[in-house]
């Protein structure tokens, strides 16, 4: 390598041979001047160490030997210096081949080099090796692409699994009912009745569960109506406050001038009893559980992540009970995804609620805190005419 001197005769160099000094000593970028044709007529210590070819080989010959054949068999090298000469800089990234042949990606910028005239006398170019950086992005991109696959793999395992368990479960009764009723029957007794009543009501929890399996797929049939909240939830309050059971103090806080909402209201009673019995479940000891209600607009430029943009009447349904710790909030609207004791929870209450939310045009989160209550979220579409 040509070590760069310094000022003739040992002199301090000027602002101009020291800024030359400098340029030929970076390793870290490979800056070169072109003329205006393409030839290469300066070279510094990181285009060597970038490129492999030292001052002497390369000066006077044209960049383009630095592109891969097939940038260079569809112009690419001539195509930069024409954009950099109309747009006044060409940057890109792309393969460039080394002296030894090796590829290594790079990421370029052009810029063109004008007299006081305007008139174009050549090009600068700054070239660096980005190879190991794009290496680790890829490799971050891959395993991130991995980790989504596996946590992708795993809920569809839960979800197949759960649905197998319940519905074995369920055909195993129809299975032995039937089989009682049918040896009833030979053997000429009267009571195979309740053998039968056995399978029609599993039969009918079956239907219960690919219903809710539906819902949460946000494929089942919806009866949308205007439905007016106060009104709705007033007429609850009883089944509420049954379902909440003596400890639990039911507080319903709803403004009288609410939108009205374009919803099934049949589903979204449900919704809400299913609420209550989480909430239930989360205070043990007592508590309180409050319903309040706000309407709310949201245009393009205040959207949050997890709304909608358009009015909607949001609903808050807060309990005082256990709170989730993060990574049971973070799946909690899985199907089957329950921390209840076997037979005490299926898993499918807040992933009804989820979809069928989302089927209806609204949307629906957690905020809870271990310790410190839970709140469900959820903002219903206003009825087109109110
Ligand atoms: N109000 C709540 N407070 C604390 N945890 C809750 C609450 N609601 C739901 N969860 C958590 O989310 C899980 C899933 O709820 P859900 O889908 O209704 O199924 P299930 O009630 O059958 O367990 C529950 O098992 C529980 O861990
Ligand atoms: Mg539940």
């Amino acid at each position: 390598m040509t070590r760069p001197r310094s000022g003739p005769g040992g002199e301090s160099p000027s602002g101009r041979d020291s800024l030359h000094l400098f340029v030929d000593r970076v390793r870290d970028y490979a800056i070169y001047l072109l003329d205006p044709r393409g030839i290469v007529t300066s070279w510094n210590a990181g285009a060597l160490r970038f490129k492999g070819y030292t001052a002497d080989e390369i000066i006077g010959q044209h960049f383009s030997r630095f592109y891969t054949e097939e940038d260079r068999a569809t112009g690419v090298p001539a195509r930069a210096l024409a954009i950099a000469e109309r747009d006044g800089v060409f940057e890109a990234e792309g393969w460039r081949v080394r002296k030894d042949g090796e590829r290594f990606w790079a990421s370029v910028v052009i810029d063109p080099i004008r007299d006081d005239d305007g008139t174009l006398v050549g090009f600068a170019k700054i070239t660096r090796d980005i190879t190991e950086r794009r290496e680790a992005q890829r490799s971050l991109d891959e395993a991130r692409a991995q980790l989504h696959q596996a946590q992708k793999m795993e809920a569809v395992g839960q979800l197949t699994g759960g649905f197998a368990h319940d519905f074995n479960n369920i055909l195993q009764i129809i299975g032995n009912n039937i089989e009682l009723a049918t040896r009833g029957l030979a053997s000429g007794r009267a009571d195979i009745g309740r053998h039968l009543a056995g399978a029609s009501d599993a039969v009918r929890r079956g239907t219960q569960l690919t219903g809710r399996l539906l819902a949460f797929a946000r494929k089942q049939p919806l009866e949308p109506a205007r439905v007016d909240i106060r009104h709705l939830v007033e007429g609850m309050r009883d089944l509420l406050e049954q379902s909440l059971g003596d400890g639990i103090e039911l507080e319903v806080r709803l403004p009288p001038k609410l939108w009205p909402t374009w919803i099934d209201a049949g589903q979204f009673e449900n919704a809400l009893l299913n609420l209550a019995v989480n909430a239930r479940d989360a205070m043990p000891d007592g508590g309180r559980l409050t319903i309040s209600a706000t309407n709310q607009s949201v245009d393009e430029d205040d959207r949050q992540p997890g709304t909608r943009v358009g009015d909607h009447v949001c609903l808050t349904v807060a309990d005082t009970g256990t709170g989730m710790p993060p990574e049971v909030a973070a799946r909690a609207f899985e199907p089957f995804f329950t921390t209840k004791a076997p037979g005490h929870g299926t898993g499918l209450g807040l992933a009804q609620i989820y979809g069928f939310i989302g089927q209806s045009g609204g949307t629906v989160r957690i905020e809870s805190e271990p310790g410190r209550g839970t709140t469900i979220v959820f903002c219903l579409p206003r009825h087109p005419e109110g």
